[in-house]
This record gives structure tokens, C-alpha cells and sequence, in this order.
């Protein structure tokens, strides 16, 4: 199931679970002490998006490079927002889910912000940063008053899923270079498999040559 550099569904109160209820609840006993000077921003208000639903829009000018707000909401385990979703419905593509680490998803189904109704674009004015575990939105170009923000999902998807699955995932953003896709353009899966064969590569650049050999001994015996 896909995910933004994520995965998955519907999280609204009308279709949450019983046990998303209850890992609501305890998110909000272990919500952490500090309040993010990014919960919200004045330079940005919500309102309905011709792309879907509620989008995010700017309402004062926006600099490039600017650091709008964090990705706010429950901080879960992989497995924990795979349970919670597949319990969705299956005909909904709508995801409020964010990868944080390999460890940690961000449900901002739970204690989200403004940022969970930030819209893909498939040409971005946005983009998100991780730091510290932390996901912000900033911007990557100038953005006008009255501009929605958006930024490139990537959902990941494996070259096993279901293609009548990943049909769900469809592109509205209306963009001249429009991919058709909210997902990442390669599987995770083939994105592993060449960053590993890229290890491998590297480790074994590592060993030296005899040249490089002869090289160091060059250097060390000037
Ligand atoms: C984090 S929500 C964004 C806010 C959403 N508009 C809302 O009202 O809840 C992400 C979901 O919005 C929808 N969405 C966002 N961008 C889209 C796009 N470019 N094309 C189609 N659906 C989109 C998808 O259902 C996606 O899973
Ligand atoms: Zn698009």
C-alpha cells in the first residue's frame, strides 16, 4: 500500500476505528511537552482546492526558502499505520499518513495541522525537509498571495502492488507536466535493490588498487 514517502487512507473522525481511537488517546497522554513554533503559519490559510478537498494556499507573499510549518500528527511505527489503514476503505486513495524514519510514520489523521491538507503537485512550490525526525514544508521557488502550496508526494509503492491499487493514487494537480501519479516514479522496492548494488560498488572501490597502492606509498614517502 502506498505511502507519502507514505501510505494510505481515509483518516477522518467519521471513519476512524475504535483502535485509532485509542491510540488517539494515547498520543494525547504522551504528546510531547514543547509546542512547534511551526503548529501553523500566519502566511498561509485552508480553503477548498479545485485539485481535491481542502488545499493550503499563501496569503502573503512567500519567499523561496522559507520554512512555512511541520508536518504535525501522531508519531507511529510502520506496522502500527499499516494496521490502522488497512482497516479503510479500500476504494479511497486519501492518505494523511507521512514516513518520518524507517522506524516512524506520521498520522496526521491525529493531531494534525494545517499541513495535512497541503495538495500533491507535480510541479511543486514546495517541498519537505526531515530533520531530527521532524518533517517540515518549505518553499522551493517565490510563491504569490493566492498561490495553493504543493508539494511531490512520492508515495512509495512496490512492482508487486496491485495496479488496479495504484490506479487510486491518480494525479488531478492539472499540471502542464502533470505525471498522471501522486506515486514516486520508481518502486521501493527497484529503489533498494540499486542503492544496494550501489554499496556494494563503492565497498569494493574501497579496496585499493595497486596502484593507489603505490600511490600512497609515493605520498607517504615524500
Ligand atoms: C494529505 S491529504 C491532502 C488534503 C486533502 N485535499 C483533504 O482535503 O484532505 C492527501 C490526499 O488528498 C488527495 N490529493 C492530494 N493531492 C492530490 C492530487 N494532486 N490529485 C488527486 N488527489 C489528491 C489524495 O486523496 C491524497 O491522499
Ligand atoms: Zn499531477
Amino acid at each position: 500500500m502506498p505511502k507519502k514517502s507514505t501510505s494510505s487512507k481515509k483518516s477522518d473522525s467519521s471513519t476512524r476505528t475504535r483502535a485509532a481511537k485509542k491510540g488517539a488517546r494515547q498520543a494525547r497522554k504522551s504528546a510531547p511537552a514543547f509546542k512547534s513554533k511551526y503548529a501553523t503559519s500566519p502566511l498561509i490559510e485552508t480553503r477548498h482546492s479545485p485539485i481535491h478537498g481542502t488545499g493550503v494556499y499563501a496569503v502573503a507573499p512567500i519567499k523561496k526558502g522559507t520554512r512555512i510549518l511541520e508536518y504535525l500528527g501522531e508519531r507511529i511505527s510502520h506496522a502500527e499505520a499499516d494496521r490502522r489503514y488497512a482497516l479503510k476503505d479500500e476504494d479511497d486513495g486519501h492518505t494523511f499518513l507521512f514516513i518520518a524514519s524507517n522506524r516512524t510514520v506520521i498520522d496526521a489523521g491525529v493531531n494534525g495541522n494545517d499541513a495535512r491538507f497541503i495538495n500533491h503537485r507535480c510541479d511543486p512550490n514546495c517541498e519537505t525537509v526531515i530533520e531530527g525526525g521532524r518533517v517540515f514544508i518549505d518553499a522551493i521557488r517565490d510563491i504569490k498571495p493566492g498561490e495553493e502550496l504543493g508539494y511531490d508526494y512520492q508515495l512509495t509503492w512496490e512492482s508487486t502492488d496491485d495496479p488496479a491499487d495504484l490506479a487510486l493514487y491518480a494525479c488531478r494537480c492539472g499540471a502542464k507536466n502533470c505525471r498522471g501519479t501522486m506515486l514516486d516514479k520508481e518502486p521501493i522496492d527497484k529503489q533498494k535493490a540499486k542503492s544496494k548494488k550501489k554499496k556494494t560498488k563503492k565497498s569494493k572501490s574501497k579496496q585499493p588498487t595497486k596502484k593507489t597502492k603505490q600511490a600512497a606509498k609515493r605520498k607517504r614517502g615524500r
